[in-house]
Order: C-alpha cells, then sequence, then structure tokens
C-alpha cells in the first residue's frame, strides 16, 4: 500500500518505498573508503547507508554483510564495480609502464622513497564478486560502471535484492532503465570520486546535475537518485524540482565521523582548500574528482598520458602511501565534489538530522 505523509510530501518517494526506508536520503558507496560503521548509523537513521565493495574480496564481501546485518536491522546497500579494470589494461605493454614510472620518477625523490618496481596488472573478479553477493543477499546492491549482466539483474530479482545502477548521461539511464534494474543513479559532474561512465569516455560525459536530473527523468520510468553537488537541503529540494525520487549524498557523509578516511583527508575537507575541485586520472587512471592539489595541477600541465586504470593506481600506491606518512596533502588524492565547501556536520545524525529538518521546512516555506 501507498505510504503517504501529507505534511512532508518529499517523504511519500516511490524510491523510499522500494528501498524500503524512512526517507528517500542515500549516502553514496565510497569504494576502499567506506565503512560498516558509518554505512549502519545512516541505515539507522532511516536513509540507506551503503559499503563500496569494489576492491573486496569474495569473503570479504560476505563478512561485510554480516556485519552490517548485526549493525543495523535497516535495509543498507553493496556497491560493486562491474567494470573493475580498464580494456586496454591487461595488453599494456612493459615498456610504456616504464616510461611512466620514469615521467614520475621526480615525485619518488621529492618524498625520499626509491623509484618503485613497474606495477603487474591484477584487478578483482567481478564475477566472483557478484557471486558472494548474492549469497550474501543484501537488501540493496547498487552497481557502477557498467551494468551488471541479465542472469545477474534476474538472480537479484529472485532474491529479493532491489538493484539500483548508475549513470552520467541520458544515454547510460537508459541503458540501465532498459536492463530492468530497479532504480537509476543521474550523477552530475560535480560529484566526488569517480566518474562511472560506461558508454563513453569520462570526459565526454560531464553534465552537471542540474541539467542531468530532468534528462535523466524524462528518459526512464523508473526513480531517479540525484547524486553530485547534493550536501545540504536545498540541495535535495532542488534535485526533486527537477525530477529526482532520491539524493545521493557523498562528500557530506564522507566526512563524518566513523567513514573511512584518514585524517589529513578530514583535515582538508574541513579546510578552506575544498573550494577548488578537480578532475584528474592520474591518481587511478580513471576520470576521478577531488580537491585540487600540487600534484594534480602539475600533471594536468605534463604530457603523460595516465597508465589504464588500475595499472596507473598501482603506479602512484607507493607514492600516496609515503605522501600520507609525511602528511603531505599536496600530494594526495584528496576525494571530494564540489558541494564540500557546503559541509557543515560531522556526524551521521547531525547530518541526517538537518537535511531532514530543513527540506522539510523548505518545503513547507515554499508551499510546495
Ligand atoms: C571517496 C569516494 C569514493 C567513491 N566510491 C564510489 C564507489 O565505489 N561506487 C560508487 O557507485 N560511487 C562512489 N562514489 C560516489 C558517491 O557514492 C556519490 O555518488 C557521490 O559522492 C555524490 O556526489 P557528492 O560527493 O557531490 O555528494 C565515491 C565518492 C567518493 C567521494
Amino acid at each position: 500500500m501507498m505510504r503517504v505523509d501529507r505534511k512532508h510530501p518529499w517523504r511519500e518517494s516511490e524510491a523510499a518505498q522500494r528501498l524500503g526506508v524512512r526517507y528517500p536520503i542515500i549516502q553514496g558507496p565510497f569504494g576502499g573508503l567506506s565503512s560498516v560503521a558509518l554505512a549502519a548509523s545512516v541505515s539507522n537513521s532511516g536513509g540507506l547507508g551503503s559499503f563500496g565493495a569494489a576492491q573486496l574480496s569474495p569473503t570479504q564481501i560476505k563478512e561485510t554483510v554480516a556485519q552490517l546485518r548485526e549493525s543495523t536491522d535497516k535495509p543498507f546497500s553493496i556497491n560493486l564495480w562491474v567494470s573493475t579494470y580498464d580494456e586496454a589494461a591487461p595488453s599494456t605493454t612493459g615498456a610504456r609502464i616504464e616510461a611512466s614510472v620514469l615521467a614520475t620518477q621526480h615525485y619518488f625523490a621529492e618524498l625520499n622513497i626509491p623509484t618503485p618496481e613497474a606495477p603487474k596488472f591484477s584487478a578483482p573478479d567481478f564475477n566472483a564478486q557478484v557471486d558472494a553477493l548474492l549469497q550474501a543477499r543484501p537488501p540493496v546492491a547498487s552497481f557502477i560502471f557498467g551494468i551488471p549482466p541479465k542472469s545477474v539483474l534476474e538472480a537479484c530479482r529472485t532474491s529479493g535484492i532491489v538493484t539500483i545502477g548508475s549513470a552520467t548521461t541520458g544515454d547510460e539511464a537508459k541503458a540501465v532503465a532498459d536492463a530492468g534494474m530497479d532504480l537509476v543513479v543521474a550523477s552530475g559532474f560535480e560529484a566526488g570520486g569517480h566518474r562511472g561512465s560506461f558508454l563513453s569516455p569520462a570526459e565526454a560525459s560531464l553534465t552537471g546535475t542540474f541539467a542531468l536530473i530532468p534528462q535523466v527523468a524524462d528518459t526512464v520510468g523508473i526513480p531517479v537518485i540525484a547524486a553530485g553537488g547534493i550536501a545540504d537541503a536545498r540541495g535535495i529540494v532542488a534535485a526533486f524540482a527537477l525530477g529526482a525520487d532520491a539524493v545521493q549524498v557523498g562528500t557530506a557523509f564522507l566526512v563524518c565521523e566513523g567513514s573511512g578516511i584518514g585524517p589529513l583527508h578530514r583535515r582538508a575537507l574541513l579546510s578552506d582548500a575544498v573550494r577548488s575541485t578537480g578532475l584528474s586520472r592520474y591518481f587511478s587512471g580513471r576520470l576521478a574528482r577531488g580537491i585540487r592539489n600540487r600534484f594534480m595541477n602539475d600533471m594536468d600541465k605534463s604530457a603523460l598520458d595516465p597508465l589504464p586504470y588500475p595499472l596507473q593506481r598501482a603506479l602512484m600506491r607507493p607514492y600516496t602511501e609515503a605522501a600520507t606518512r609525511q602528511e603531505r596533502t599536496d600530494f594526495l588524492p584528496l576525494w571530494a565534489g564540489q558541494a564540500a565547501a557546503l559541509i557543515r556536520h560531522t556526524t551521521v545524525e547531525a547530518l541526517m538530522e538537518s537535511l531532514i529538518r530543513e527540506t522539510d521546512e523548505l518545503y513547507r516555506n515554499l508551499s510546495l
């Protein structure tokens, strides 16, 4: 039966009903920076907590779902990357990799660490990850960087797992809906972290949230989850006005206590540095948004072609580890979206309370 809340119309969202949550507010998954504590506390606050499992082994995926079940009796989501490596990665030659190592060696020298060995290709096995996910049966499964095979979506449906796909363009949203997924995230170019584009290169898929949401809403018949640049109630109301049925908030949750980020990243997110973010392929090989720093600026000016994902990330790993140890934030990936400058809360409870109360207030004031 339709749950209708006449005092708070935005809460009547079809997305909230499909996901089984009280509020149509989703905490975006954070890949390697995900945490059970954060996801569970969002779910316990009435939103949908998500855990990014892209880097986890099948066993770790099952363990994570078990931990989430112990921490919350509310719905939560597990996120996987459908494409775990760029097509060009396995065949990238040793000579090309060596050239990248040489071209970045001055950074290693500056950090006083030896130039690393050329990285070897290795990537998680999506099929094994998805098998583990199906066995663990989380209430919600979300996917980025592509659409899972039909058999996987059918197995989700049979097991009662609600599926969310991710799109950075209207065409990708249509592909997600045509595949039969239950909801679609429309991710505007303001969003923090990687751009999950899969039909065209990420550089050709940079539509902003304001233009993307109505296009997607006009194209698909499934609930649209707006992501990118939403960090307060104004963003929620705007997203709903544009045709969204739920929001996915990333950066504003990333800074909250209990998330997987380290102290340097947290401090940077709470500093004036967040006023300038940029997109770069140089940290991982795939385009991602973070706080602009010296490394991003230098690499943008260089003629160096980043290695395909995840080779570039593997190349940079010893460097980012050393930069972390030496507290060199000018060298680190500091993932953040453009709305990081709007951050006001550092606990899930305070953030959720303000998002819900202020969205209710705005709706009342606007007589929506
Ligand atoms: C550090 C970081 C890691 C992310 N990892 C993933 C991921 O693994 N899978 C995914 O679907 N989205 C990922 N995202 C995107 C977020 O879930 C969310 O959609 C996005 O941050 C929303 O935009 P906002 O940062 O402007 O709020 C990541 C974002 C950040 C900041």
